[in-house]
């Protein structure tokens, strides 16, 4: 399969460009990846002519930018206009649900109380209206093991005595990166469509997660500063994808103390 992945220098991107078996071509906006396609996903335009050359069989849209609402949502719809025949799998947020104490399963319609939500949450319904036949994947903080994303570089630097904190109310299900990329590249050849939940199966608190990231790096995790913050228990329930996958989602716990 030719594979477009756009966001390709970013955290997922660059994950699945090491491990994806395709003939991968990435798309990168302004972070050059070499032997990739420059655009810029806002300019339908472009979108266009990248994928009328490419011809691809198959796209992972992970390109988004959090405070813009043209790259997040428009550049999405721009995609799934141009997708033509590629299967199409889009990445998107738990961000698009408000919190709550029930976790939500993915039979579940957005409710987004920011505009990032909210723009992940149009570019669901537009991708959904568009192609039909595409996977919406949801997931939550993605967490790597070479220290860029951005849950381990502010580990990183609170723990080097920088301004912030941790909320201990603010829990998430939180996925090794390349659990993540390893599932979208399952669901890109599997027959699934529609909405899935792609996140780890353990519940946890932005706190508690930077603690395991100081642990597993060699950091005091006594240096970490936490304050309650406004309880946000946002998680998803992934069980419904899990058991179409053969990639394990594997608990914050696990991968962080396996070091993979
Ligand atoms: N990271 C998380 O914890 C998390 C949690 C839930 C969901 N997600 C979702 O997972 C996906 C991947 O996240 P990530 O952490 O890998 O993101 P990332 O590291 O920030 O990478 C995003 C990529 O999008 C590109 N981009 C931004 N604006 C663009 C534009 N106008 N045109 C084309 N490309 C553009 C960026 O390129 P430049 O930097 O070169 O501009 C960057 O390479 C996103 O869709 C995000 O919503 C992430």
């Amino acid at each position: 399969m030719r594979l477009l992945v756009t966001g390709a220098a970013g955290l997922l991107g660059r994950e699945l460009l090491r491990t994806a078996d395709h003939e991968v071509v990435p798309a990168y906006h302004s972070q050059v990846v070499p032997g990739g396609v420059q655009f810029d996903v806002r300019r339908r335009d472009v979108v266009r002519e990248v994928i009328r050359s490419v011809r691809p069989d198959g796209i992972i849209h992970t390109a988004y930018k959090r405070d813009d609402w043209a790259a997040t949502a428009d550049g999405a719809v721009n995609v799934a206009l141009e997708a033509d025949g590629a299967r199409l799998v889009f990445v998107s947020s738990d961000a698009v649900f408000g919190p709550r104490e029930a976790a939500y399963t993915e039979h579940e319609l957005p409710c987004p109380i920011t505009p990032y939500g909210a723009a992940k949450a149009a570019a669901e319904t537009a991708i959904l209206a568009i192609r039909p036949g595409a996977v919406i994947a949801r997931t939550s903080i993605i967490v790597g093991s070479d220290g860029r994303s951005g849950e381990e570089q502010r580990v990183r630097r609170f723990a080097a005595g920088e301004p912030g904190v941790f909320y201990t109310g603010n829990i998430r299900c939180p996925v090794h990166v390349s659990d993540l990329a390893s599932a979208l590249l399952e669901l890109l050849v599997s027959d699934v469509i529609g909405v899935t939940h792609v996140a780890g199966p353990q519940a946890i608190s932005r706190f508690d997660l930077g603690r395991l990231i100081a642990l597993r790096d060699g950091l005091d995790p006594q240096a970490l500063p936490s304050a309650p913050g406004t309880p946000s228990n946002i998680r998803l329930d992934s069980r419904g994808t899990q058991d179409v996958l053969q990639t394990r989602l594997r608990p914050a716990s696990e991968f962080l103390l396996s070091r993979r």
